[in-house]
């Protein structure tokens, strides 16, 4: 610690904040170089570059957490690392050893590490690997060389309240991915996609829009960036299984934490989107939305309303507290979870 960092984390929306250090690597001739920190926050790459016309890319995201002690530590940056490994067999680009890839996020943590909001502003450090196809093409087809690089800033709460209910709506001329497109990769065609249904939910006044499995239309897939989750009336913890949605780190988690902390029965399975009312909580989950209840969902001019619109469910709640206590390091972390930085 030494640098004073001028900002009041307990405002902070999501947005992005020029950090001092970020890490790149370029992978060029067969292999990746060591990779390097630098303080210029721009890429000088050619015209040609296949991400900036075919969108070869993929990014990841990740959060550094400061405990109540002063330590800062990573949250299952092994699981972004295989998710981003798979975005780029899905794309046809290099693949980025794990170690590689835990060593770049930790080298810019500890770069950057004033910029760790403080333990109990409800701030953190998002981080932000990317790996995309650059150097010298125009027919299609993958780049001859890489780039791989990792920024981050300090983050407040993705949607507007922290665990306070955001309302959402299904709109059902959107898709955000195909059934065997690549809706499971985190690649950067997926958010260009969904834009335009984003843009129409939020003029609508809700946080975002939900989408449905693309081939019938009949079954929830996404909630914007996050996944869904819901806990029904008979106190189960249920979330869609899909081939188009994002194979959410956080969910993954929380199937685990409703599982062995809560002892509730657990299920990854078709939600229907005319079955909504066998909820009766239910949330958005994701690294930047952690865990965002959902207070009501429109569909059809008929509105579900999960628990309440104004307060969070008691057993979201529960399971919000058990996820951000093992990140923040207040409560137990199953195995190989945590990773420490300093
Ligand atoms: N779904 C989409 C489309 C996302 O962009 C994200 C964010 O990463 C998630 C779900 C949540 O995934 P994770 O929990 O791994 O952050
Ligand atoms: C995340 O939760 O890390 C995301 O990538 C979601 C969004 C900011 C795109």
């Amino acid at each position: 610690m030494g640098k004073k960092i001028d900002i009041e984390w307990s405002k902070l929306g999501f947005n992005y904040i020029k950090t001092d250090f970020r890490y790149i690597s370029v992978w060029k001739d067969g292999k990746w170089d060591d990779g390097k920190l630098t303080e210029d926050n721009t890429l000088h790459i050619s015209e040609s570059s296949p991400v900036l016309h075919y969108g070869q890319s993929s990014f990841e995201g990740l959060k550094a957490y400061r405990t109540k002690e002063g330590k800062v530590q990573l949250f299952r940056p092994n699981r972004n690392a295989a998710r981003m490994n798979d975005s780029c067999d899905k794309l046809l680009m290099p693949r980025i050893p794990e170690e590689k890839f835990v060593d770049a996020v930790k080298q810019v943590v500890k770069a950057n590490i004033d910029y760790v909001p403080p333990y109990g502003t409800g701030a953190t450090l998002y981080i932000r690997p990317i790996i995309m196809g650059v150097g010298d093409n125009i027919g299609v087809k993958p780049a001859s060389e890489y780039i791989f690089t990792v920024f981050c800033m300090p983050v407040g709460p993705y949607f507007s309240g922290g665990l306070k209910p955001c309302n959402f709506v299904v709109q059902d001329e959107f898709d955000r991915a195909a059934p065997y497109g690549t809706g499971k990769q985190k690649v950067g065609g997926n958010y260009a996609a969904s834009l335009q249904a984003h843009a129409k939910a939020a003029a609508g006044g809700y946080a975002d829009c939900i989408y449905l499995d693309p081939a019938t239309h009949t079954k929830i897939d996404e909630v914007g960036a996050a996944n869904f989750i819901g806990i029904t009336k008979n106190n189960e913890f249920v979330t869609p299984n899909s081939s188009s949605i994002l194979p959410s780190i956080t969910k993954y988690s929380l199937l685990y934490i409703a599982e062995h902390y809560l002892k509730m029965p657990v299920y990854e399975r078709e939600v229907f989107v005319d079955k909504l009312d066998e909820f009766k909580e239910a949330g958005a989950c994701g690294t930047a939305a952690v865990i965002t209840p959902i207070g009501a969902i429109d569909y059809k001019g008929k509105r579900y309303v999960f628990h309440s619109e104004t307060e969070v469910g008691p057993t979201i709640k529960k399971l919000y507290d058990i996820l951000y206590g093992i990140q923040l390091g207040d409560v137990e972390a199953p195995e190989g979870w945590i990773y420490e930085v300093e």
